[in-house]
């Protein structure tokens, strides 16, 4: 059966069409969108974007392959960012991507056996000034400067289960 929008999703994309000048302006949004409801960008889900906002499925295939936010195969319930660019490397960041590592038992770009983690070695965070740092969803974990800190950040998500499911901001307001 072919992979298609629900009545909810196909309403907000209408929305967005509404607010944004051309479907290219809207690709990203509505990407994550498709992201949201099927849990991953697949061929099918690609295509079925392409389709809905009348764009090259090349198009829609370039910008989901460009920005890591967008997941090609399906993600553990916590998708865990680390960041380890120049102001998070100069204060720890690669040891808080180690611990990680030990504490999950898995590398940058793996899922855990459970399913409750994914895990990205990611670049810049935007929250330079409170290196080292991390994302989950929409909660940053920042100043993660000792083990502790690092493990109490793991403890929490993997009580939060939900945490990438938090409503993104361009659904806000
Ligand atoms: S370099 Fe890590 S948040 Fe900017």
């Amino acid at each position: 059966m072919p992979l298609a929008f629900s009545d909810s999703t196909l309403k907000q994309i209408a929305d967005l069409r509404a607010r944004y000048p051309d479907a290219q302006a809207a690709c990203m949004p509505v990407l994550h969108l498709a992201q949201d409801e099927f849990g991953h960008l697949g061929d099918d889900a690609i295509h079925l974007v392409a389709e809905t906002l009348d764009l090259p499925d090349a198009h829609v295939y370039g910008v989901v392959t460009f920005y890591t936010m967008f997941r090609r195969e399906p993600s553990g319930k916590n998708v865990l960012r680390v960041c380890t660019n120049v102001s998070c490397m100069i204060t720890g960041g690669y040891d808080v991507l180690a611990r990680v590592c030990k504490r999950l038992g898995i590398q940058p770009g793996q899922k855990t056996a459970d399913g409750l983690f994914s895990l990205v070695e990611e670049e810049c965070l935007a929250a330079c000034a409170d290196a080292p740092a991390t994302v989950c969803g929409q909660k940053y974990y920042l100043r993660l400067d000792t083990p502790a800190k690092v493990d109490a950040m793991l403890d929490e998500l993997a009580r939060v289960p939900e945490q990438e499911r938090v409503a993104p901001f361009w659904k806000a307001g």
